[in-house]
């Protein structure tokens, strides 16, 4: 598939399989008295909000490797300006469907890059009162971050390199791939 298009796996399918696995450990030991407390319930349900797109596949797996119950959201959201790069400006293309309030919220992203939409993200869902708001991300780009944002789920840290597959795109593309992989330089030249 995409014969030539991948340079190289950067993180295979077995690689993303233990790390959804670790990192759904983690939470349910985190989450573990918040959603199986006193009176749990429809409400208390760990809330999962996944980001359109990119994070489609993790938010899938990672849902299904808790041992808890949870609730899947997702918005989409674009960011203005530049196609390569965001600007940190964010509009809404699809919100929640429901209120978060009181309720304890795990934004699901595949990749913080600059940090800017998860900043912006962060913001606005902090300002809906939900009773708690943490994020788990698959990959993170240290190297490339311009905005710090708390996170406290991350899956790996990988170099500053385009990537793609599991979710993430190169123009729509290469979402489809079981792994994660750097885009050959030949395909965006
Ligand atoms: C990508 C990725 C993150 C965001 C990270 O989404 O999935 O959501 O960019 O970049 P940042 O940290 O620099 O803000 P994109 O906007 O490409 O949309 P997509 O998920 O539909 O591919
Ligand atoms: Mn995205
Ligand atoms: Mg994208």
């Amino acid at each position: 598939m995409y014969d030539g298009d991948i340079a190289s796996v950067l993180v295979t399918e077995q690689q993303i399989r233990d790390k959804t696995a670790e990192l759904a450990e983690l939470v349910a030991r985190d989450y573990a008295r918040d959603v199986a407390g006193p009176g749990p319930g429809p409400g208390s349900d760990l809330l999962l909000v996944g980001v359109l797109k990119g994070a489609v596949m993790f938010m899938t797996d990672f849902a299904r490797a808790l041992p808890l119950p949870v609730q899947l959201e997702f918005m989409a959201v674009s960011s203005y300006g530049s196609a390569t790069s965001s600007s940190g400006v964010v509009r809404i293309l699809k919100d929640l469907d429901r209120d978060i309030a009181g309720r304890h919220v795990l934004i699901v992203e595949d990749i913080i890059d600059s940090g800017l939409t998860l900043s912006w993200l962060m913001k606005n869902l902090e300002s809906r009162r939900p009773a708690s708001l943490q994020v788990c991300t698959l990959l993170r780009k240290p190297d490339a971050v311009k905005v710090d944002v708390p996170v406290k789920y991350v899956g790996f840290d990988i170099p500053n390199e385009f990537v793609v597959g599991y979710g993430l795109d190169y123009a729509e593309r290469y979402r489809d791939l079981p792994y994660i992989g750097t885009l050959d330089p030949s395909v965006y030249a």
